[in-house]
């Protein structure tokens, strides 16, 4: 139920979820490897963040991912946080465009699941992340990403079982690196008008949204659940 010499592999950990749960993690004694796809923000990430191993690598090249499983020892957690966003409807948006949004958000992270399985330690877990808030007809590639997250976490729970777990945090709009193309002036706005139509009001931390993944590691008794961590976002 520790996370005390467990080790576990961030896939997305250069920043910020992912990030945060590997410098959490590793506070909390595991020993902890990223991975990013940007090689200057992973370099930086390995300089700043001594004793952490950070790798820079497509995790969609089905071929460099298996090399890298080969070259390290198996993991007793491996988490996702790749993915993306969207905006735009059905109608409105292109096919490509929500095509590619589907496979950054889904097939990217199924064919991380299919892969990473085999490098897991007994009574080790998988989590991915999901998506909360956003409609349909405002976002529909990221929408259909989400729940084919969600349905591939319920189908798999019951694949891997019992030896394994996997489950998914579903953080809704949070300020990160993934917004990083817009100025800091807009992400303010961004913020006070996101929260208006919260239930809490605001928006979460990335330490909120990154205890989500920790209590996921460490509860050896939740699998195939979709950590809801929005703040109530779809309750409205
Ligand atoms: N933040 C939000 O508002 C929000 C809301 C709902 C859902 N989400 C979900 O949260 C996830 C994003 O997390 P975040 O908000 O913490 O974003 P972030 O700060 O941009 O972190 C994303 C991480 O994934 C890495 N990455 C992206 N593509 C990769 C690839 N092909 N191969 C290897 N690494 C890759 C990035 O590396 P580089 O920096 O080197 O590219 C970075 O370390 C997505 O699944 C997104 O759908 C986010």
């Amino acid at each position: 139920m520790n996370l005390t010499n467990k080790r576990i592999l961030i896939v997305g950990g250069t920043s910020g979820f992912g990030r945060e749960v590997a410098l959490k993690s590793q506070q909390q004694g595991a020993t902890v490897e990223v991975i990013g796809h940007d090689e200057n923000r992973t370099k930086k990430f390995q300089q700043d963040h001594n004793g952490i191993k950070a790798t820079a690598l497509n995790t969609q090249d089905s071929t460099d991912l298996k090399n890298y499983f080969s070259s390290t020892k198996t993991f007793d957690h491996i988490i996702s946080t790749l993915g993306g966003a969207m905006g735009g409807g059905f109608l409105d948006s292109t096919i490509e465009k929500i095509r590619q949004t589907v496979e950054d958000k889904f097939f990217a992270n199924l064919q991380l699941a299919q892969i990473a399985h085999h490098f897991l330690n007994k009574n080790g877990s998988m989590i991915f992340t999901s998506g909360s808030g956003g409609h349909p007809y405002d976002a529909s590639g990221a929408i259909v990403g989400n729940s084919a997250i969600n349905t591939m976490v319920a189908g798999m729970a019951v694949e891997l079982a019992p030896n394994y777990r996997i489950n998914a945090v579903s953080p809704t709009w949070t300020p990160t690196g993934l917004w990083r193309d817009m100025s800091e002036t807009d992400v303010m706005q961004q913020v006070k008008d996101f929260s208006q139509g919260v239930p809490l009001k605001r928006v979460a931390s990335i330490e909120e949204v990154a205890s989500g993944y920790l209590y996921l590691m460490k509860n050896d008794f939740v699998t195939g659940q979709i950590l809801n961590i929005d703040g109530g976002i779809d309750l409205n």
